[in-house]
């Protein structure tokens, strides 16, 4: 089997060393080496240039080199109608647990308020809440989002979940159906989104969804920057019906250097590294998924394509 590899990554030699290790009997070629794209049978890709997977006839799997989907079914992505496969990896659900525990306690033990007091060697204490009486509202519970729920509730956070269909987790309150929203909304002191960008989903965390938040509220997003109306959320942490927010994703990345964001003292950013894909344990991911193909079988992590994720 004859695999394009597209990769934007500083280390996307690596990614293609590993492939070839961990894939020996598999071909593995770069764009500008391959002669007749009809004997293309694969595509691993991120953030393939439009039209470039189209020129490929004789594909029968695109995989993404990550969790994410929304720039390959992005409105004039073009995409070929075969099995559209993306990495879930326990490593990575680690990852983003950790950033997440730590964007919770950040915002919950007012670091950032100590951050901003020790530049006026300002010695002022505040009263911090017990974290049993700290109320987290994780928005999607898939992948990502049922890992760092659950790491939450294990350190003792009143844990709620949103998601598209019901789920049973163990010490997660789950709330499914417009609704709900507003109570979901209502009994969240931290937000945090790890949603996949969908039409759905798309400005999700805005004016609106802020305003029904209790008053002193954190926002956190890790899922992607269209979830987040960047204005509506600037208002209303100047207005201070928000107390902060942690940003690791963003409408245009990297941020302009120009960008409020950056300079806002109630906002924490990190520059998309919450959870970055592992290059050993995808690299096997993605073999396995060739060999499924291979064999006739569907992989394991193949997109819905109804609901866009
Ligand atoms: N910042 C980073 O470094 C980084 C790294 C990896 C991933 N991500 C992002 O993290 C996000 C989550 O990834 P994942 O792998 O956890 O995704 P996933 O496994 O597909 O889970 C998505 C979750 O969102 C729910 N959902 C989808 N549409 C919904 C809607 N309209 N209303 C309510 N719930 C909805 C799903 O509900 P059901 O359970 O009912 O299907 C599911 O629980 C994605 O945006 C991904 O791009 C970011």
């Amino acid at each position: 089997m004859r695999a394009l590899f597209w990769c934007p990554w500083p280390n996307a030699d690596e990614w293609l060393a590993l492939l070839r290790q961990k894939g020996p009997e598999l071909e593995f070629l770069i764009s500008s080496e391959i002669d007749a794209p009809e004997t293309i049978e694969a595509a691993i890709v991120w953030q393939p240039p439009s039209g470039l997977l189209e020129r490929l006839s004789g594909l029968r799997c695109i995989l993404v080199l990550g969790a994410g989907v929304d720039h390959l079914l992005a409105p004039g992505m073009r995409l070929p109608d075969v099995p559209l496969v993306r990495i879930v990896d326990p490593v990575m659900a680690e990852r983003m647990a950790s950033w997440v525990l730590a964007a919770v306690l950040f915002g919950h033990r007012q670091l950032d308020v100590y951050v901003r007091q020790q530049r006026e060697r300002s010695w002022r204490r505040h009263a911090a809440r017990d974290t049993a009486d700290v109320r987290v509202g994780v928005l999607g519970l898939g992948a990502m989002g049922s890992a760092c729920a659950s790491r939450l509730a294990q350190v003792g956070y009143r844990v709620a979940g949103w998601s598209r269909t019901p789920k049973a987790l163990a010490g997660i309150e789950g709330f499914t159906g417009s609704e709900t929203w507003p109570s979901f909304l209502a009994r969240s002191d931290f937000l945090i989104c790890l949603l996949p960008l969908t039409p759905e989903t798309r400005g999700i965390l805005n004016a609106r969804t802020f305003a029904a938040l209790p008053e002193g509220a954190f926002v956190i997003n890790a899922g992607r920057g269209g979830h987040l109306i960047e204005s509506d959320l600037l208002s209303a942490l100047d207005d201070d019906h928000l107390a902060g927010a942690v940003l690791d994703v963003f409408e245009e990345e990297p941020l302009p250097a120009q960008h409020p964001l950056w300079a806002h003292p109630k906002v924490l950013i990190t520059p998309h590294i919450a959870s970055i894909t592992n290059p050993e344990t995808g690299a096997e991911q993605i073999i396995a998924a060739m060999r499924a193909i291979r064999r006739g079988e569907m992989p394991p992590n193949t997109v819905d394509r109804r609901h866009h994720y």
